[in-house]
């Protein structure tokens, strides 16, 4: 019998990247997707027919507990999240509502409709927030500086709290930045390649950007999800840094972007107001130590591979030679 997983936030970057690898090891994959007037499934339209595909969210416990009754799943894999940071900002209750306790309904369900089910919680490096040690590790202690980053930090203790009370096999994913062409386009990096893209296609004149002195330890999500599965096929949970060990700033990644297509990001990159936060995370740099002695895990693919990787497929995209988000 093949084994059976369950995905939140399969629409999202990370959820289309880890049906894929799960589907890759073999598994059945069912993803919970929530009801909207359309549908978002964009980035699994190449795998739409190899997985399914069942209403739930996670502001409705119901919807789970159901859910988990009727699929059976062995392994559940919590990625869903409101996951932008600015709109944390001013969307503070629903991010808490969503990010936070949306971890604890999930988990209540695990541990009514079936204890024994393996659960994957997808923290974040944005709980260093102001970091008080360089690099971050396991063993950092937190600063969170969004209510986003507030949510993840309950929903990682949470995760904590019902691996200790209630013995479930349930590990934190502590994952810093990751990224690819099927990243949001709200979010930085997608933002400036895509907008490179254009310009070189001469559909944009200008990239309006925040703040360019952040830092950020930025890694591939198709590499990131392994790390993912492979802390569930381990006979204890635990919580896990997952980095890259490097990191570069936006305007490092701006002037890779802009280079790659022959263009000087200073030429076309207008400073905006609008996009710098009410507290910002200024340097993010992970060290991978821990899953990379217990899991095996390692990056493969390098930050200027990733940045290059990330225009070429806009520029594909814009010019109509890639059909979608794969
Ligand atoms: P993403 O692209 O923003 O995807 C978020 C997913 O959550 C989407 O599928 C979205 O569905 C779903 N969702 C939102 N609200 C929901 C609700 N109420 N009920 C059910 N589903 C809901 O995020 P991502 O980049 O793939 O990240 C995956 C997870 O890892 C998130 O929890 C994120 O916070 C966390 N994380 C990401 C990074 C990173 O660098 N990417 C780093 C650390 C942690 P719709 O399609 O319907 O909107
Ligand atoms: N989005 C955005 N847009 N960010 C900008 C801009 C802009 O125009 N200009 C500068 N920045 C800076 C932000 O201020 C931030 O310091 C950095 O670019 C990265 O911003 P995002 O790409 O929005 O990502 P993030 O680091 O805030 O959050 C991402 O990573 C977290 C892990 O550390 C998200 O994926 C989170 O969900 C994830 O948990």
């Amino acid at each position: 019998m093949p084994k059976r997983a369950l995905i939140t936030g399969i629409t999202g970057q990370d959820g289309s990247y880890l049906a894929e690898h799960l589907l890759g090891e073999g598994y059945e994959v069912i993803g919970m997707v929530r009801r909207s007037s359309t549908v978002t499934f964009e980035r699994i339209a190449h795998i739409q027919d190899r997985i399914s595909t069942v209403q739930g969210d996670l502001l409705d416990q119901a919807s789970m507990i159901d859910l988990l009754r009727t699929w059976k799943p062995q392994e559940v894999y919590n990625l869903a999240a409101q996951s932008f940071v600015q709109t944390s900002f001013g969307q503070p209750v629903l991010t808490g509502d969503v990010t936070g306790l949306g971890v604890t309904r999930l988990l209540d369900a695990v541990r009514i409709a079936d204890p024994g089910i393996r659960f994957y919680q997808a923290s974040s490096s944005e709980m260093f927030g102001k970091v008080v040690e360089v690099p971050q590790s396991e063993t950092t202690p937190f600063y969170p500086r969004s209510p986003y980053g507030v949510a993840k930090l309950y929903g990682h203790w949470i995760t904590v709290n019902y691996r200790e009370s209630y013995d479930l096999h349930a590990s934190s994913g502590i994952l810093f930045n990751h990224e690819s062409p099927r990243r949001g386009l709200e979010f930085v990096t997608r933002k400036i390649t895509n907008t490179v893209a254009k310009i070189k296609l001469g559909k944009a004149n200008e990239l309006r950007l925040g703040n360019l002195e952040a830092e950020r330890d930025w890694g591939f999500a198709g590499d990131y999800v392994k790390a993912m599965w492979l802390m569930l096929q381990q006979d204890s949970p635990d919580d896990y840094v997952v980095a890259t060990g490097e990191t570069h700033s936006v305007r490092k990644f701006c002037q890779i972007a802009f280079g790659h297509v022959g263009l000087n990001y200073e030429d076309y990159v207008v400073i905006d107001e609008a996009f710098y936060r009410p507290a910002e995370v200024d340097l993010l740099i992970g060290t991978p130590a821990k899953s990379e002695a217990k899991l095996g895990w390692k990056p493969e693919v390098g930050f200027e591979d990733l940045v290059t990787m990330m225009v070429d497929a806009d520029l594909a995209l814009l010019e109509g030679r890639l059909s979608g988000l794969h």
